[in-house]
């Protein structure tokens, strides 16, 4: 990308650069060249594929994670992200990383940036630096840092009465459905049986419920859960652990990041993207599931009836049929020919 396809956030944050010409960490920056402009800033990332584009042009630069990166800053800036209780999370980690510096918001007016503010003003007094690009950037000197936050203390756990028992389940904040059950998850995890025998992939596996779930119903299968968030597949591994399961769980951006021959993907998958509405990891999936299949393997997955995934699947995969449908949800399933 160069300076003139820049993320408007990162031009307002340009606008005044002399800011944010110390050490500073950015935070959920987007993968543009922000980090060439700003030559002592480093970039803090949870999100796989923003992180690959961002290594690849700006390598070590970039730090992937749940939490920040070790060691103190001049100002921290975080980018705003979609989850209110994750922007809570983030502002309190950042703050304990900027002892006597400043914390800096910048999004989107509306993505809810203005709304943000006020949770800025948790941490000191906030004032509004500038405003361009439809985009806002505030700021809040810190004085004395907070101590680190415990991530896993903002952890929601609950527990799903399954007809094979009770399944527990723990999400981090910013995960899909955090503390609670999606209503397509629900279905899907009502037609999980009869699913090839093999090597599985839940395919943007969040808190990792259907994961946890195939894996108690198929143990002898191999299972991997994926996911393109760092707070989901840290969530997946909560997960499984706390219902006693092992399975590989690895971040990565869409199906060309998930293994070959596989016997099935399960998935119930993303439809939302920001505050853009964006289908294209999983029309991706939808074109690309045949090569990642074995013969014979599955397609299994849940989505608004209205969305009409079934010619695409049955392009690039094999007939689809419709196993179920409730509540505007319909599970679909193709078999590779
Ligand atoms: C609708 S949620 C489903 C989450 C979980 N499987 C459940 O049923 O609760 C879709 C998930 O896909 C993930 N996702 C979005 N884009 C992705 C991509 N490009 N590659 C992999 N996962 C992605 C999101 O982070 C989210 O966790």
């Amino acid at each position: 990308m160069s300076r003139g396809a820049m993320d408007p956030c990162s031009e307002v944050l340009l606008r005044q650069a002399e800011r944010f010409s110390g050490r500073v960490l950015l935070a959920g920056l987007p993968a543009d060249g922000l980090l060439g402009e700003l030559p002592h800033a480093q970039g803090w990332s949870w999100h796989a594929g923003e992180q690959s584009q961002l290594q690849t042009r700006f390598p070590g630069r970039t730090h992937f994670g749940v939490e920040p990166p070790a060691g103190t800053f001049d100002a921290a800036v975080l980018f705003l992200p979609k989850s209110r209780e994750l922007t809570d999370y983030l502002f309190a980690a950042l703050a304990s990383r900027v002892p006597h510096g400043q914390l800096y918001l910048v999004g989107e007016k509306r993505a809810g940036v203005e709304r943000a503010s006020k949770q800025l003003a948790a941490f000191g007094k906030t004032g509004k630096l500038d405003s361009a690009r439809h985009c806002q950037l505030w700021h809040c000197p810190i004085d004395v840092a907070p101590a680190t936050p415990d991530l896993l203390a903002l952890a929601q756990r609950y527990e799903l009465p399954l007809s094979d028992g009770p399944l527990q389940v723990v999400s981090l904040p910013g995960v899909f459905a955090h503390g609670r059950l999606d209503r397509g998850s629900a279905l899907l995890l009502e037609h999980l049986d009869g699913l090839p025998s093999g090597h599985l992939l839940d395919f943007g596996c969040g808190a990792g419920v259907l994961g946890a779930s195939l894996k108690r119903r198929y143990p002898d299968s191999r299972l991997t859960l994926l996911d393109v968030d760092a707070f989901a597949v840290a969530s997946s591994r909560l997960t499984l652990a706390a219902n006693g399961l092992e399975a590989e769980v690895c971040a990565g951006d869409g199906i060309d990041a998930a293994p070959s021959a596989l016997a099935a993907i399960v998935s119930n998958p993303p439809f939302h993207q920001g505050v853009h509405t964006s289908y294209q990891a999983t029309e991706q999936l939808l074109r690309e599931a045949a090569r990642h299949l074995d013969g014979g393997g599955e397609l299994r997955l849940v989505a608004n009836s209205f969305l009409k995934y079934p010619p695409l699947i049955e392009e690039h995969l094999g007939a689809c049929r419709t196993l179920a449908e409730a509540d505007g949800f319909r599970i679909y399933s193709a078999k590779r020919r």
